[in-house]
């Protein structure tokens, strides 16, 4: 279904992370970092929406609980736009200087919360990647597969203790968490190629060791 567009002439190698919320993506990304950059790779971890200065300020009006009632095509627009900044003045640059991206959430999550969360097709989501964000796909996505019951707690505690308004999301109801996830699992059933699920109703360290194999076995194949 979905060709996926290299990042033309780039040596750079780009990995996005996805899951529902409270899945464990941020302490992977950390850690998943600490031990790329320990096996020598130049490592750029960033995450959306966000990642730009311009990109901060749409993430503050699209996740803060109150602030505003996007409707589901307008939610689609601010992330494309939060992305395209985020493509051009970060992603780029740092894969044609030949670093790893890692990319806490990118166009996977867009299918998943605009697409089956709000209802949105899938065809409008996948048109407007192609026509704004140069087709551009991760060489690999690891999706942390998590039961939403568990991940939404744990999100929403975490939320509630660091006092971060951020919760817009988190407070739709266990149906809309459960659709995402189905979203993660069916991108990966149909695009086998850059898509990896990793359980991560696990312990961290091994949750982190498992999705050091696969980067690394992509890498290998990718830097012989
Ligand atoms: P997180 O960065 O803490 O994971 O939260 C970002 C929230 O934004 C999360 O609830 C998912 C949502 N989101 C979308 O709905 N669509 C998108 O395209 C992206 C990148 C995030």
């Amino acid at each position: 279904m979905h060709k996926q567009s290299r990042h033309k002439q780039s040596r750079g190698f780009m990995i996005a992370l996805e899951g529902v919320d409270g899945s464990g993506k941020s302490g992977l990304a950390r850690s998943l970092s600490a031990a790329l950059r320990d096996a020598g790779h130049e490592v750029l971890a960033t995450h959306e929406p966000g990642g730009t200065e311009a990109g901060a300020a749409l993430r503050k009006i699209l996740l803060a609980s109150n602030a505003y009632d996007w409707t589901p095509t307008a939610e689609l627009l601010l992330m494309n736009a939060s992305r395209r900044q985020h493509i051009d003045q970060v992603i780029l640059p740092a894969l044609q200087a030949g670093k790893i991206v890692l990319c806490d959430r990118f166009v996977g999550s867009t299918i998943a919360y605009q697409g089956a969360g709000r209802g949105l097709s899938e065809a409008l989501i996948l048109d407007l990647h192609r026509l704004t964000i140069e087709d551009l796909w991760p060489d690999l996505t690891l999706v942390l597969d998590l039961d939403p019951k568990v991940a939404l707690e744990r999100s929403r505690s975490r939320l509630q203790q660091s006092q971060i308004d951020e919760g817009r999301f988190e407070a739709l109801d266990l149906a809309f968490h459960r659709r995402v996830r189905q979203s993660f699992l069916d991108q990966a059933a149909k695009l086998p190629a850059p898509y990896k699920v990793v359980d991560a109703d696990r312990p961290p360290e091994l949750v982190e060791r498992e999705a050091l194999s696969q980067v690394s076995e992509i890498l290998a194949e990718r830097i012989p």
